[in-house]
């Protein structure tokens, strides 16, 4: 399907997906999944997050799958149940197109989502509560391409909610906590899922540090004193801008703390997880 070799092989997957997103599903029977795709900056600690809240939750007795969705994946922390690798060949790619890792991750993503029905059918066999989705660190391929957004759509009828992810350590500069809050304004921009935010390895920085990211996020009056206290240039000038642009959109960046070392938060997660996706109910069938 794919002849890559004039360079015009992300286009025709495009079309290939925009013609599969808008067929009708194959009839049969449709098993409630919940599915939480967790995303975030590269690094930013989705992988791990993904193994110790799956752990958590098994250990309160819910019925977990965890789908990884990186095709890029070398070593993860935990076992995936279904992964988007047993479809898509990242080094293949590589060599039968001649792409870089960079192109051969976007052509891997696009592929990807023409295997949606072999992977819900993966998940429905199984039929869990709910799926814990791990999408790559590159946060384009999943969120701003056509296959990410039609992906998440088309993966479960049922509710879905994006889980962000904000590096604690990484957004104790506020110029950092902003350039995080337009990125996530624009993951739900094109995802539009319930959004959840999780501050993760908290056990990375102090309890003070913590507190202050925690109250940039509800305050952009604190967030604004920040961004004027940064020392230099035009640049936090800039950042507040963008801070009160994204503040303006009405969007909440509530932050629930926690620690994929310590599984500190992730009680509350679960809470806030389940509120988004059930309205209260508990994730059972
Ligand atoms: P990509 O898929 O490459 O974008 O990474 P990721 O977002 O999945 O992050 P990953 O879970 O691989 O974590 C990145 C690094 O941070 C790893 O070295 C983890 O061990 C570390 N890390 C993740 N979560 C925590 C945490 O809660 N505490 C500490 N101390 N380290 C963490």
């Amino acid at each position: 399907m794919f002849s890559a070799s004039d360079g015009l092989h992300i286009a025709h997957v495009s079309q290939d997906i925009s013609r599969s997103s808008t067929n009708s599903r194959p009839e049969g029977r449709r098993t409630r999944i919940f599915v939480i795709f967790v995303v975030g900056m590269a690094g930013s600690g989705k992988s791990l997050l993904v193994a110790s809240f799956s752990e958590f939750l098994r250990s309160t007795e819910q019925n977990v799958m965890i789908l990884n969705l990186d095709p890029g994946a070398t070593v993860l922390p935990y076992n995936p149940d279904v992964d988007v690798r047993a479809y898509v060949d990242i080094d293949e790619l590589m060599e039968k197109y001649k792409l870089g890792p960079n192109g051969a991750l976007i052509m891997a993503s696009d592929i990807a989502a023409d295997h949606l029905e072999e992977m819900r059918g993966e998940l429905e066999a199984e039929g869990p509560d709910f799926v814990l989705a791990d999408t790559p660190g590159q946060i384009e391929l999943f969120a701003f391409r056509e296959s990410g957004p039609y992906f998440s759509n088309a993966i479960s009828e049922e509710s879905k909610a994006v889980l962000y992810t904000l590096d604690a350590p990484f957004c104790r500069n506020p110029m950092n906590f902003v350039s995080n809050l337009f990125l996530a304004a624009a993951v739900y921009a094109r995802l539009r899922q319930p959004q959840i935010y999780a501050l993760t390895k908290t056990d990375l920085v102090s309890d003070e540090e913590l507190d202050r990211v925690v109250e940039w996020a509800g305050e952009i009056e604190q967030l604004e004193n920040a961004l004027e206290a940064t020392p230099g240039d035009t640049g936090s000038l800039i950042a507040r801008d963008l801070a009160v642009a994204v503040h303006s959109t009405g969007l909440v960046f509530e932050t629930i703390p926690v620690s994929a070392k310590s599984n500190a938060g992730l009680l509350e997660l679960n809470a806030s997880l389940t509120r988004a996706l059930t309205g209260g109910e508990e994730l059972r069938p």
